[in-house]
């Protein structure tokens, strides 16, 4: 059997600077991964796919899932007959702004390849991964990168050191079509030049404001990460719900998430480290 992880992926920052004529936006993030994520064990028992994992009831109806498109798209691709049976270990909560749905698409992709013993770098994986989902060739290369176009676009950088990181959905899924369409229009300029982290602390997420709107919890989860000490940067990630906190100090992380699984028991709250 053929195990890979699905990371979480975070947007450490993300701007938005214009609406494109085809509907996407152009953006300028930058991805960071963590330890948590999902799991996709490729060549089991069974047939088709099988999602499992405390987060496998909110994913619905598995017909549609990226993993199957995923699948399909490798196998038509490098003409594989027979997909081997798949199963989804679904930890991440859904639609939640932390690459899920897409870094499944791309541990499929990884899976599949090396099945097949192709190389995990195959530019015909990334054109893949593009056509997928505009976060899913981020997922594929899985490190530290600046993403442009429609985050499709990559330029890989030096990695962050492993440091603690709290991940809070407050437990509703908001739609990424929807957030982006309430975006203002305001470009509010260019991610700042300079190490991640630095840049990421002088940057910003332009999805917050209009994700707030959507969701006003989201509002409420950042004030309360913002409230715990020690944190390097709290934001939110993609087009949300999914906040986090950076943090130095593995205990700070620790007191952070026990106090804020005290005040709201029902957020899903998860400390890992940056990957
Ligand atoms: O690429 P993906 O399918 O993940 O995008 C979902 C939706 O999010 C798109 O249909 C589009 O409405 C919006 N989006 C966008 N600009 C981006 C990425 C996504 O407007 N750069």
């Amino acid at each position: 059997m053929i195990v890979e992880p699905a990371r979480a992926k975070l947007n450490l920052a993300l701007h938005v600077r214009r609406r494109r004529a085809d509907g996407y936006h152009e953006l300028e993030t930058l991805f960071a991964f963590v330890a948590l994520g999902d799991e996709v064990r490729l060549g089991g028992e069974g047939e088709g796919l099988r999602v499992t994992g405390p987060f496998a009831p909110a994913l619905g109806d598995t017909a549609d899932n990226l993993v199957t498109r995923a699948a399909v798209a490798f196998a038509s691709r490098f003409g594989l007959d027979t997909i081997p049976p798949i199963e989804l270990v679904k930890h991440l909560p859904v639609a939640s702004g932390i690459g899920g749905g897409s870094a499944d698409a791309a541990a499929t992709l990884r899976a599949l390849a090396r099945h097949c013993g192709r190389a995990p770098d195959d530019p015909a994986l990334f054109e893949i991964a593009a056509a997928l989902g505009s976060d899913v060739p981020a997922c594929l290369l899985g490190r530290t990168a600046l993403g442009r176009g429609r985050g499709e676009a990559l330029e890989p950088l030096a990695g962050l050191p492993p440091r603690a990181v709290l991940l809070v959905n407050p437990g509703v899924a908001v739609s990424t079509a929807e957030v982006f369409r309430r975006w203002d229009g305001i470009d509010r300029g260019p991610l700042p030049d300079g190490e991640a982290l630095e840049a990421a602390q002088c940057g910003r997420n332009d999805l917050e404001a209009p994700a707030c709107a959507v969701a006003p919890v989201i509002a409420d989860v950042l004030g309360r990460l913002a409230e715990q000490p020690g944190a390097l940067l709290v934001r939110m990630s993609g087009s949300g719900a999914t906040c986090f906190a950076l943090y130095d100090s593995a205990a700070a992380c620790a007191a952070a998430a026990a106090a804020i699984r005290t005040a709201r028991p029902r957020w899903w709250c998860a400390e890992t480290i940056l990957a």
